[in-house]
């Protein structure tokens, strides 16, 4: 079947996104299918190739495929966006739907939803751009957008005077940030694989080292260390695991979500759910999934063969 992979974005993950499509479209079986590679690109243009295409035609593009593989991380992408693109085209496509996707993408929907399920997230506020500038700052906070990813506009303030540029860093991302209470644990992460046949695995769960900050540069700069499956007891596990289902199940996730904690002494603190986690080989959930026997041609397989018709 032809299998439309879609990357780029017109969002700060833009050249995230670009590594983790060109690394799914190297990655699927070519003798089980025929890729077409589109991007979008920073101004939203779509592209085929060098080719520009109005919007009509890339949706035409889209509707000769069997399926889409949106690899867009961030905004206008991950968001639910390219869900209601597919959803209007009338084309399946893999993992998240709309509502997943916009309540994942929103950090302050994810804590009010955590909330509800009685899963600890960080104490935080929700301010805008009409009410940051009445925040007074009294201790070591993270300011971040509501909706971003790839720890762009995030800023650990651990004094007063940097208040100011954070808030600023953060609006400029987002029209809603959220100023949370610094969380000290361990940063574990686990994934859940959702089929149409309501089954669901939960991977290894995948602990990041670092030293300092899993900020941009240790993301992509190679400055972290994963460990996986990350050790821990069996109630720490459990909590895990069962706090990611909960989640993903609580958001409507379809497909594979990377579901982000903090293990602390006091248990498990959700940190965020990506609909559209990092994808090269290299990024969490496909070493997840390595360390569970399913490599990364297989993941992208079941991801793809669960949704054609
Ligand atoms: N937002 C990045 C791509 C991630 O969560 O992996
Ligand atoms: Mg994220």
């Amino acid at each position: 079947p032809r299998i439309a992979v879609v990357g780029g974005g017109q969002n700060c993950e833009h050249a995230v996104s670009l590594a983790s499509a060109a690394a799914v479209a190297d990655a699927l079986d070519p003798t089980a299918y025929d890729v077409v590679r589109l991007t979008i690109a920073p101004d939203g243009t779509w592209l085929m190739g060098e080719r520009e295409l109005g919007l009509g035609e890339a949706v035409t593009v889209l509707q000769s495929c069997a399926a889409v593989l949106p690899v867009v991380h961030g905004p206008r992408g991950e968001d639910g966006s390219l869900a209601a693109l597919c959803e209007l085209a009338g084309v399946p496509y893999v993992g998240s739907g709309v509502g997943a996707g916009a309540l994942a993408m929103d950090k302050w929907a994810t804590k009010l939803l955590a909330g509800a399920l009685g899963i600890a997230t960080a104490p935080g506020r929700l301010l805008t751009a009409a009410t940051a500038s009445t925040y007074a700052w009294t201790h070591p906070v993270v300011v971040k957008p509501v909706a971003a990813g790839s720890s762009h506009g995030v800023t650990l303030v651990g004094e007063a005077a940097e208040l100011p540029d954070a808030l600023a860093a953060a609006l400029a991302l987002d029209d809603r940030i959220l100023v949370e209470d610094v969380v000290v644990g361990r940063e574990i992460d686990v994934a859940v694989l959702g089929t149409a046949d309501g089954a669901r695995v939960v991977s290894p769960a995948l602990e990041i080292v670092v030293d300092g900050w899993f900020d941009y540069d240790a993301k992509y700069g190679g400055g972290a260390d994963f460990r996986v499956p990350a050790v821990m007891d069996d109630v720490d596990r459990k909590g895990l695991e069962g706090a990611a289902l909960a989640v993903y199940d609580a958001l409507g996730c379809a497909g594979v979500a990377r579901v982000d904690f903090f293990v602390t002494d006091d248990g498990p603190v959700l940190n965020e759910v990506n609909t559209m986690p990092g994808f090269t080989e290299q990024s969490q959930v496909p070493k997840m999934f390595a360390a569970a026997g399913v490599s990364y041609a297989d993941l992208l397989d079941r991801l793809v063969r669960d949704v054609l018709v």
